[in-house]
């Protein structure tokens, strides 16, 4: 059996910025409150014309030319999203048509923040069994779109973007050692969006209740982030048959620096270990862990031979950890 890894990465989001200042001008809150409850100063906002799909296409391209493979190259597409162009066809189907991976089958996979982690966990197995060579997973997001700007817990916090990552076989000893995927239903209500579903489907009540929109209880999911992100890590650190002091660095979803900052110091890891993009990007959820990684790899943060965790936590809930040797 093959070890499956990451061969080439992407990002994309769009050019329009919200800023805190902008923020304050739509609900009653204000910078400081922001910077020191979050580290958020600003996010990535798409355009009325701008969709979830454009921005997972525009990562994945890059990804696949950094992979040095080109689309038809491709067996599974698997993009995560919470914020799919529409219910059907799935957001990865339209990535597909839009890259021109005629090869491959696409597909979404819905696990809020966690969505990334839960979709190089599926791909993983299916490389390092043979079933397929080469994987598109997509963290893609258009998060403001689903925000009530008249909730000021939620609001502030969101921002839009995608990041991509090709993965396929790689040398014994290299790529994703462990992984892990979980979830928890019961947790429903601490991050959702009832309306448009079967349940209560799209009425004049659920549009007057803004049921479309997400609904946050924070500060009780807070607390469930980062007992979950910290265990989750410890025990795949364990099943890599590594310890906290080998990692090079820990790329955590980037929900609030708060929680990052928590998650750390429970884990033991020291600050400069561990990275974040917070304060320019927000909260980007399945988007947020795959940009990050982009952006140590292009920085030069992650290089060959780099033993790499991520974690992630988010609405369901689901959480999830992986560890990666570069
Ligand atoms: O992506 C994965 C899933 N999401 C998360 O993991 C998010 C986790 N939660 C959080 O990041 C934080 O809970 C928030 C940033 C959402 C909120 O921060 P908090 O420190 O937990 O605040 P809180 O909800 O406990 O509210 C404290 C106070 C309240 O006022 P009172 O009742 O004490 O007077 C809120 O009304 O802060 C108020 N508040 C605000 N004030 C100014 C809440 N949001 C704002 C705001 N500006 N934007």
């Amino acid at each position: 059996m093959v070890n499956a890894g990451i061969l080439g990465m992407g990002q994309a989001y769009p050019s329009g910025i919200l800023t805190n200042a902008d923020l304050e001008r739509l609900v009653d809150t204000n910078d400081e409150w922001i910077t020191t409850r979050t580290g958020i100063k600003q996010r990535h906002k798409a355009a009325d014309n701008e969709y979830t799909s454009q921005f997972g296409t525009r990562a994945a391209l890059q990804a696949l030319e950094r992979a040095g493979l080109k689309p038809e190259d491709i067996d599974i597409i698997v993009c995560a999203t919470t914020t799919p162009d529409q219910i059907m066809p799935s957001t990865g189907a339209l990535i597909q048509a839009q890259i021109g991976a005629i090869n491959a089958a696409g597909m979404d996979v819905f696990a809020a923040c966690s969505g990334f982690i839960y979709g190089i966990t599926m791909v993983e197995s299916m490389i390092r069994t043979g079933q397929i060579k080469y994987a598109l997973v997509i963290g893609a997001e258009v998060l403001t779109k689903y925000v009530d700007y008249t909730d000021r817990g939620t609001c502030v916090i969101f921002g839009d973007g995608a990041g991509a990552a090709v993965l396929g076989p790689v040398p014994e000893g290299k790529g994703i050692l462990a992984t892990k995927i979980k979830s928890d239903g019961r947790y429903e209500e601490q991050l959702y969006a009832p309306g448009g579903g079967t349940k209560l489907g799209t009425t004049h009540a659920t549009i007057e209740n803004r049921d479309h929109f997400f609904k946050m209880k924070g500060n009780e999911l807070f607390k469930v982030a980062v007992r979950s992100m910290a265990d989750i890590s410890a025990e795949m650190l364990e099943k890599a048959g590594y310890s906290v002091d080998d990692v090079d660095l820990v790329i955590p979803h980037q929900a609030n620096q708060r929680i990052t900052d928590a998650v750390a110091s429970r884990l033991g890891v020291p600050d400069e270990k561990v990275y974040s993009n917070i304060a320019e990007m927000g909260n980007t959820s399945s988007a947020s862990i795959p940009i990050a990684m982009d952006e140590c790899i292009q920085s030069g943060k992650i290089k060959e031979g780099s033993l790499v965790l991520l974690t992630a936590f988010g609405g369901g809930v689901t959480w999830g950890g992986t560890v990666i040797r570069f």
